[in-house]
Formats: structure tokens, sequence, C-alpha cells
């Protein structure tokens, strides 16, 4: 719906110019760009005041455009201007430009002045507008994203957010990155540990002509662990190496990818999954990861784009822990048999009850863990709306089953049941982030609160404070938000507050049209991405940092560091 509104907000945008151009002497004319404009802005309304500032600043100038008819050729201007800037400028951001803009068109219709002072006054307010948005929306080549010291406060770099002593047992891996083909790949592509466990991972790179890194995504791991090319580490070039050493105190499913040329680099290939299991031992007979992931134009669940056939004894528990590596919104659905979803972004869900029908979705980069007792019949996992991959579990290994319709989403502020939760409701930071897109002086963006990477304003805390962010995604598309270094708590999704299980989770797809708020501990220090994983958005934009005041950083983005 919400999709739908805003286009027909630009449709009607353009319609307001052509209308005052060739019709607007017909009464009908103006009556239905009236009637359209005010459904529309009485529909935007209910998103919230941010998503109808462009119908009511419509609205607004139809209102001036009815009071002064003579002055027709100025409005035809002003109504032009509002669709470039519909179709240029992210709509929070630029609402005092535009409002400034059409008080002053305002002001030129209005006034009983020479006839050649309104076109000059246009020139020379386009002119200034060009000049300051051309070097605004520039990107630098280099930036360093870390704090300017401040006097009388002690800095720390990045490099020294090295986490506390470690204490369990050491797990080492060399984990290779190689090429083969177009295909990149990280050599062991799964990682199986125990919580508690020291993670000691060398990177080593073999791929002859890109810089990688990795990213530990989900692990609330040391700032300087991190992998993000530029901000926690330079980029490993080729024939380089790096070593990771965190404990690993979470439990669940996570995986980890590069984060230099993320697009590029995780699309070709480059990561792998991690799971941790309790120090008490495995969390059901059959414990079974499938990473969703598009190969060139082929879906496919782990190595597999047909469906795969696992031959289970009835009565096993079974728990599937989808991840989603790409960047569409997936979601997943079982055929077959009852089952619970246990955790979501390696949080289990508290007292989770039974589904049936029901489906889950997983935005780019998150994960569900899918729990049930195997049936005397096969049960299917799937994707809906694909007709393969597929994962069937059989009591022979060979007989399978389609997938029924899919049934409604499993809404997850309203499943399981409460918990007690340590991080209070007293937020000292609150910020909003809004989710655009623009055109930028070197094309199509995404912004976030008005910016790009690495323009986009940073979100400030210093530790020990508790956060609130709240996105409002005012855009057309989906953005699975994904912050490092924090698990975040779903507080709410469209003023609708979370009822059921508390939902802890890393990633967090904002629907268009949706306010989603969340809110966190800041108990981890360093600089942090907070960014969304449509890695093609990402690309073009949708990146920001979350910054404790104290912490600086010795790398640059630019030359050699390009972690989105
Ligand atoms: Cu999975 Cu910043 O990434
Ligand atoms: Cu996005």
């Amino acid at each position: 719906m919400y999709v739908i509104a805003l286009i027909a907000e630009f449709l009607t945008s353009l319609l307001l110019v052509v209308a005052l151009a060739i019709r607007f002497g017909r009464k009908w004319t103006v009556g239905t760009l009236i009637a359209l404009k005010v459904a529309l802005a009485a529909l935007m309304l209910t998103y919230g005041f941010e998503f109808a500032i462009r119908p009511l600043r419509d609205l607004a100038l139809l209102a001036v455009a009815l009071a002064f008819p003579q002055r027709r050729k100025l409005l035809i201007v002003g109504a032009a201007a509002g669709f470039v800037l519909d179709l240029l400028l992210p709509q929070d951001i630029p609402q005092w430009t535009v409002i400034g803009l059409f008080a002053v068109i305002g002001l030129l219709v209005a006034l009983p002045i020479r006839r050649w002072v309104a076109p000059v006054a246009l020139v020379v307010l386009a002119a200034l507008g060009v000049g300051v948005w051309i070097p605004a929306s520039a990107t630098p080549t280099t930036m360093n994203m870390g704090m300017p010291a401040m006097p009388g406060m002690a800095m720390r770099s990045v490099t020294q957010l090295t986490g506390p002593p470690t204490t369990g047992p050491v797990k080492k891996f060399t984990i290779t990155a190689r090429q083969a083909g177009d295909r990149y790949s990280f050599n062991p592509s799964v990682i199986r540990l125990q919580q508690g466990d020291v993670l000691d991972a060398t990177l080593v790179n073999q791929i002859p002509d890109a810089s990688v890194t990795i990213h530990w995504h989900g692990l609330d791991v040391p700032n300087a662990y991190d992998g993000v090319a530029g901000i926690t580490q330079n980029a490993v070039e080729p024939g380089g190496s790096f070593e990771y050493r965190f404990q690993v105190n979470q439990v669940g499913t996570f995986w980890y990818h590069s984060h230099e040329d993320t697009k590029d680099e995780v699309t070709r290939g480059l990561f792998g999954l991690l799971v941790v299991q309790p120090r008490t031992g495995p969390v059901a007979d059959v414990d079974q990861a499938l990473m969703a992931h598009t190969w060139g134009d082929r879906l496919s669940f782990g190595d597999n784009a047909g469906v795969q056939v696992k031959q289970v004894e009835p009565g096993s528990s079974v728990r599937v822990r989808v991840v989603n590596t790409d960047s569409d919104l997936r979601t997943v659905q079982v055929t077959g048999s009852p089952w619970r979803l246990a955790a979501v972004d390696g949080n289990d869900l508290h007292e989770p009850g039974t589904l049936t029908g029901q489906t889950v979705a997983i935005g780019g980069g998150g994960r569900a863990d899918i729990q049930l007792t195997m049936p005397d019949h096969p049960v299917r996992v799937s994707l809906v709306g694909e007709s393969s991959p597929a994962y069937v579990l059989s009591p022979d290994g060979k007989s399978t089953v389609d997938a029924s319709a899919p049934g409604p989403e499993v809404d997850l502020m309203h499943y399981g049941t409460p918990a007690p939760v340590s991080l209070g409701s007293d937020y000292n930071r609150d910020y909003t982030v809004d989710l655009d897109q623009g055109i930028g002086a070197s094309g199509f963006k995404w912004t976030m609160n008005g910016g790009v990477f690495p323009d986009a304003p940073m979100l400030m805390v210093s530790e020990g404070d508790t956060v609130r962010i709240t996105y409002r995604n005012l855009s057309l598309g989906e953005h699975p938000m994904h912050l490092h270094g924090h698990e975040v708590l779903v507080l709410s999704r469209d003023g609708v507050a979370s009822a059921g299980s508390p939902v802890w989770m890393d990633t967090v797809s904002v629907q268009p049209g949706e306010t989603v708020a969340v809110a966190f501990k800041a108990d981890n220090p360093g600089i942090w991405m907070d960014h969304c994983h449509n890695l093609g958005h990402a690309k073009i934009g949708m990146v920001t940092h979350l910054a404790y005041t104290d912490v600086t950083t010795p790398f640059v983005v630019g030359d050699g560091n390009n972690p989105e």
C-alpha cells in the first residue's frame, strides 16, 4: 500500500506541473488534483508526519495557485521544482530546503514585484542549490571514521579494543580465501564451536587480485576483530594474512563474510557458516544448516539448487538453521509438520509456540532456526515463491512432499511469551534514522538520515548508554538493518509494542512505510557499522556508523579499503 501511495505521490507531483501548465483554467482539473492530494496526504499521515511532507507541500502550492491564478508561470516553475526535488532528494532532510524554496516562490507570486525579478531570483536560487548539492553529494577519496581527540578525554584506538583476557579452550583455524573461476570461497566454510571457545582464526588471502577481510556477522566480537576494511583494519591484500582472536560467548546460528567490497565478494562466495552449540552438547539429533544463496541466477540451499533429501528417524529432534546470505527478503515455510521458531539471528525465543501453516521472513543477513520432531512422513523446508531449492526430511530417505500453500507470516511481536530483559527503558540516547532514496551527484542512492556513506550522520554513544534507534522507512525498498557488535531488542513495529517473547536481533527488516524501534546497551566500545544488509543498497550509500565518543581509528576508508 505504502509503495503504491509513494509512486502515486510522484506521479501526482508530475501531474500538478502538467495541470498547471495546460489545464489550470478548467475547474475539474483543480478539483481532481485537490481530491487526489488530500487522499494521499491523509493516507501518508497514517504512517507519520514525515511520510506526508510531499503531498502537504503540493496542497500548499495548489492553495497558492488558487489564490493567485494570474501568476501561473511562476507556479508552474514551483511545481516543476517540487517534482525535481522529489526525484533528487530524500524527503526528510531537505524539508527546510523545500519549505524555504516554496516560501520564496510564494513571496514572488504574492508580492507586486517587477516582471524581471522573479526569473532572476529563481535562477540565483537554483544556482545556489546546485552549488551546495554537488559538493555535498560527492564522495571524498579517503575518510577517517574515528572521533577527533577531545581535550581532556582519554581516547582509545580500535586496535586496542581486543577484548578482555580469554579463558576458554582455543580453537585454531586457518581460513583461506581462494578463487576458482568467477567464484570465491573461504576454506573452511563451516566452523562449529562450543560456547566459551576462543576462536583463533588466521585469514590467509590467496585470491590473486582482491583484498579481503572477515566480519563475524552476529557475533559481538571486540571491535579490533570486527573485520571492516578501513574502520577496524586494513583489507588483507593478496598474499597477506590477519589473525582474529576472541572468545565466543553467544550460542546459535551465525555466519562470517568478507567486509571489503562486500557486495561483490559475498555474492561471489566469500562467506561461511558459524554454529555455536551450548557446552552441554547438541540442541537436536539432526542439526542442519541451510545457507540460501544465489549463485549467478541459481538460488540454492547450501550447495544444492535442487531438492535434497535426508533420511531421518521418526521421533528424532531436528533443528534446521536457515541463513539468508542474499540481499532480498526470503520467506521460509515448513510443510508436513508442526514446528517452532526456536531462534532468530542466533537468539533463542522464549517459549516459542507451535506453528503449522505459518511462514517466517528473513531479511538479508538474518537467520531463523526451525525446530521440529520428525513425524512418520516427509517434511519439506522451502522458500515461499521458489519451486526449488528445498530440503526434505524423509523417514525412508526417498519419499518427498510438495510444498503446501504458505500461510501468514509469524508475527514476532506476538510470538512466544514475555521474559524479563535487563535493558530497562531509560534511553539516554534516542535516535531516529530515516531510510530513504534520492539521486546524488553520482546517481541513485539509498540514504540514512539524508546522507550516504561515508557522509551519513553517525550515531554517537558513550559506553554504558542505553540507546533507542527508531528506523523509519520512507523509501520504496525493504531494508534489513544490521548493527555490528550489538544485539538489539525489537521494541515495536508500527507502534505495536512487542508483547510476546523478547526478540533480540542483529538484522532487522524494515518494510516500506514501516517504523521499527529497537534498543540496546552500548556495552562494546568501538566504531561499528550500522547498515542495510541488502548489499546493493549498502554499496550505494545505506551505511552509517555507531561510534563511541572516545574511539579513534588509524585506518581510512578509500585508498584500498572499500568496506561496502
Ligand atoms: Cu553481515 Cu556489515 O555485515
Ligand atoms: Cu536497503
